[in-house]
Parts: C-alpha cells; sequence; structure tokens
C-alpha cells in the first residue's frame, strides 16, 4: 500500500484573495512545515481567519499560488479546522464524534471506541451523553476539538479556540493543543490572547490590513519586534 501524500510543507507564494471587489488579502507568502505551532496575531479584520481558510483550501487565490506537499490541489482530507463558532450537531458529544469519523470514512465497526478515546483526550468522558448543544462553552470547543481529530489531520487549524473562555477553561485548551502539536500535528491558530501566542507559538505572523508585517520565531517576536506594528502589538498599544 503506498504511504498518504503529505500535505506538508504548506507553501504560499505572493497570494491575494480578493472578495467581491475587495481585496482582503495581499501579497501573502508563508511557508508552513511541520514544528511548533504557528500563531497568527493581528487586529479584527486583517485577514486571520481568510489565511486560515486559504491554507484549509477553502478559499482560492486571486493571485499568487499554493500548494500542498508540492501539489496544486489538496483533497482537504487530512486537514481540518475549528472555526471561530462552532456548531454543534443536535445529538449527544459521543454522536457528534462518532458523526465526524464516519464523515472521515471510519467504518462504522470503529467508530465507538475510536469516539471514546477522543472524548477522552479531550476530557468529556464524563460528558458523552449530553446533548452537544447544551455543554458549556468550554465544554463546546473540547468537543469541536475532538470533532476536527476524527480526522486523523496532518494540519489543524484554530480560529480563536479559547476567545470567550475563562482562564480554567483556557488553560483546559491549551493543555490539549500542546499534547495535539506534541504528537506530531501541525498546528495553525489565530488568537487575540498576546499571553496565549507566547504559551504555544514556535513562530508568530503578525497580519494588519491583509498584510503580512512580520513573521518570526517566538522568542524574537516578543523579545526584539522588528517592525513598528509588531513593537506596538507587543506594548499592547491598539493596532489599527
Ligand atoms: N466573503 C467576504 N466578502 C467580503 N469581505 C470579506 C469576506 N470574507 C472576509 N471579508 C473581509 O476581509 C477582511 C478580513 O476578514 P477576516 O475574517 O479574515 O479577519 P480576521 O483577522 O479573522 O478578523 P477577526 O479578528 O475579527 O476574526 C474583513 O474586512 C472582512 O470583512
Ligand atoms: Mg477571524
Amino acid at each position: 500500500m503506498r504511504a498518504p501524500l503529505s500535505e506538508l510543507p504548506v507553501l504560499i507564494d505572493d497570494v491575494g484573495i480578493d472578495a467581491r471587489d475587495v481585496r482582503i488579502l495581499s501579497g501573502v507568502t508563508l511557508a508552513l512545515g511541520a514544528g511548533a505551532p504557528t500563531v497568527l496575531i493581528g487586529p479584527n479584520g486583517s485577514g486571520k481567519t481568510t489565511l486560515l481558510r486559504l491554507v484549509m483550501g477553502l478559499l482560492a487565490p486571486s493571485a499568487g499560488r499554493i500548494t500542498w506537499g508540492g501539489r496544486d490541489r489538496t483533497d482537504g482530507r487530512r486537514l481540518a479546522i475549528v472555526s471561530q463558532r462552532p456548531v454543534m450537531l443536535r445529538r449527544s458529544a459521543f454522536a457528534n464524534v462518532t458523526y465526524a469519523l464516519g464523515a472521515a470514512g471510519m467504518p462504522r465497526a470503529c467508530r465507538a471506541r475510536r469516539a471514546e478515546e477522543l472524548l477522552a483526550r479531550v476530557n468529556l468522558s464524563v460528558q458523552a451523553a449530553r446533548p452537544a448543544r447544551r455543554l458549556s462553552g468550554g465544554e463546546q470547543q473540547r468537543l469541536a476539538l475532538a470533532r476536527a481529530l476524527a480526522r486523523d489531520p496532518e494540519v489543524l487549524c484554530l480560529d480563536e479556540p479559547t476567545a470567550s473562555l475563562d482562564p480554567a477553561n483556557t488553560k483546559a485548551v491549551e493543555e490539549i493543543v500542546t499534547a495535539i502539536a506534541a504528537s506530531g500535528v501541525k498546528v495553525v491558530m489565530a488568537t487575540h490572547d498576546l499571553g496565549q501566542a507566547r504559551r504555544l507559538a514556535g513562530d508568530v505572523v503578525l497580519l494588519a490590513g491583509g498584510r503580512i508585517c512580520e513573521r518570526a520565531p517566538a522568542s524574537r517576536f516578543f523579545s526584539s519586534p522588528a517592525t513598528p506594528e509588531a513593537a506596538a502589538f507587543v506594548r499592547g498599544d491598539l493596532v489599527i
């Protein structure tokens, strides 16, 4: 049997994206390889979600090129995303995961056991039988992570996964993300939480106005930002 084709590296080369007649990403060049999480930061509307959707193959470039493992197309099977506001199916937490496993092509007979493993991995075993839509915000985020893992992704995109969570739930999600990254999954994450970027990022990409202002290893980004925009961001000034 042939090994599955790798989606990595994802190479984004001078990409522009237009929505109707507005350019929402411009001149974006970025290489995503295996390794520690890449964290996207930047003001509202700077293009973080758009860039994640590009990486997922959900948006086609209007200019430039993107390749996955050297190929112009991806079937998306080993790419997963947890969106900014995940929508739960009107079923139990357990059934949300078995549904995702079915969608990922897992034979029915194997799904229950794998769903239990995934729910354990996100600390939701106790809540397995509860209606997913009745779970707390933090629990729903963890369930969304379990559903994304059902695809056995090579690249996992997370769009502000802790945006409305309290510190305890944020910590729980961060621990799961750290474990996922340590297991070899390439995590690409958008966040407005600079503390989270410091805690999780291998490298940081600062977006503003649909362009990349700066990309650097996290330690350098935070200790000696090279651009005025990044310096202002790190200081906590408003960047518009
Ligand atoms: N389909 C679309 N049609 C028109 N404009 C769009 C479309 N999708 C995104 N945009 C615009 O592109 C810009 C970037 O949006 P995007 O959602 O990527 O920003 P973001 O950095 O994720 O912001 P936030 O921090 O608020 O989530 C915004 O100005 C948005 O209004
Ligand atoms: Mg967004």
